[in-house]
């Protein structure tokens, strides 16, 4: 798959470049919780990138699900103070996002200079793909340019039908991301081991089924793995459980037990407090009042071993309920574990698992850390990627 980029010489001092950025992360107090490794901070580098080409960047991103409405929670303006502080300019937000104050900011604009446009989803027209918002959209720059791989499996105007409006382009973070997660289709090396944590079996499930048959082992943690206890008849105790996968999980044990390793050992505790009494129980001896929240020693022992050995590994989503500092010795060994391997081709995304790698000191030691979580694992189910197809070259 080839895609049409920037890097090819189009001449952009002075152009108006629409970038599409994927910044929805959380927000906690006004501002953004985005590490080093995280999606603002790496949007940061391709804005960069473009003033020092003497651009003027008009950067749009969604920020979580307003449905269409204007609700002040969910504005950009927390994305804007952190792209302030990154690129040492002040990143001006419009009040709309492609009317009256959007169009004024652009036109005031300088060489160089950023506006952030406000939330893309405060308007109904983004997620039905509206050609009536990009067509807006489309005043406001020369050209477009998408590096938000996270939202590229979404068919939504600023993402796939603005494509058909102006001259559009596959930013660099999305090329890179795209080639290597297709190498891992194309060419898998064996051994190849899939790491799958988190919670919502929907996510997870079409690229299990898609993942399985090639993969030679499936080391599943976090929650996913109580959906597949409890598929086998294994108490889970007051555990969280996504319960509309239980008979997911019942197929694909059925079909590949032998690949699929559960834990045999977890962490359990009281409550999800950090100060919560804790102990180290074997699968069967969780009880009523029990909440697994990480993987046991012995697990974490065994999927290490078998990480250490492969070719190659695709993780996804949290091993343990890593919000606890204190639950998250699972991951981080396993994070630690997928990092020294240094023979083996290492791609690992996700909107949870990426501050789990940064906690774990080992961020900048994979071969890909993907910023998608669901758009990651779309792309690895063979799904289609819209906003990748219409920048196809
Ligand atoms: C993500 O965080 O996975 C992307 O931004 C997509 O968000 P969405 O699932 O709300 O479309």
């Amino acid at each position: 798959m080839r895609l049409r980029t920037l890097r090819s010489g189009v001449d952009l001092f002075g152009k108006r470049v629409l970038l599409r950025i994927d910044a929805n992360v959380p927000v906690a107090k006004g501002k953004v919780v985005d590490g080093p490794h995280g999606k603002v901070a790496r949007a940061a580098v391709d804005i960069e990138w473009l003033r020092q080409r003497g651009a003027k960047v008009v950067v749009m991103t969604h920020l979580g699900r307003p449905n269409g409405r204007k609700i002040s929670a969910y504005t950009v303006r927390p994305v804007a103070r952190r792209l302030s502080e990154l690129l040492s300019i002040d990143v001006t937000v419009a009040r709309d996002i492609a009317g009256p104050f959007a169009q004024k900011l652009v036109r005031s604009m300088k060489n160089g200079d950023v506006v952030l446009l406000e939330n893309v989803r405060f308007d109904a027209g983004e997620e039905r793909n509206s050609t009536t918002l990009a067509h807006a959209l489309a005043q406001l720059g020369d050209l477009y340019m998408n590096d938000a791989f996270a939202v590229s499996h979404r068919a939504h105007s600023s993402v796939d039908a603005i494509t058909s409006e102006l001259p559009s382009y596959a930013g660099p973070q999305l090329v890179s991301e795209v080639e290597v997660l297709a190498k891992v289709l194309a060419h898998p090396r064996h051994p190849f081991v899939v790491v799958m944590g988190g919670l919502k079996m929907a996510d997870k499930i079409p690229v299990m089924r898609r993942l399985l048959p090639e993969a030679d082992r499936v080391l599943v943690g976090g929650a996913l793995a109580h959906a597949f206890f409890v598929a086998d008849g294994i108490a889970i105790g007051r555990s969280a459980v996504d319960k509309d996968g239980v008979k997911d999980a019942e197929q694909l044990l059925k079909k590949f037990r032998e690949k699929i390793w559960l834990p045999t050992d977890m962490v359990v505790a009281q409550s999800l407090r950090k100060d919560a009494t804790c102990r180290t129980v074997t699968v069967d001896a969780v009880r009523k009042t029990d909440r697994i929240v990480d993987l046991g020693p012995e697990t974490v022992e065994r999927f290490s071993n078998e990480i250490r050995g492969t070719k190659m590994v695709v993780w996804n989503g949290p091993l343990g309920y890593c919000e606890v500092g204190a639950f998250s010795k699972g991951t981080t060994a396993v994070a630690r574990a997928i990092a020294a391997n240094k023979k083996a081709i290492t791609i690992v995304g996700g909107g949870d698992t990426i501050p789990a790698v940064e906690a774990a000191g080992v961020a900048d030691q994979f071969t890909l850390l993907s910023t998608g979580g669901g758009a990651m694992l779309e792309f690895l189910a063979g799904e289609k990627m819209p906003g990748v197809e219409a920048l196809e070259s």
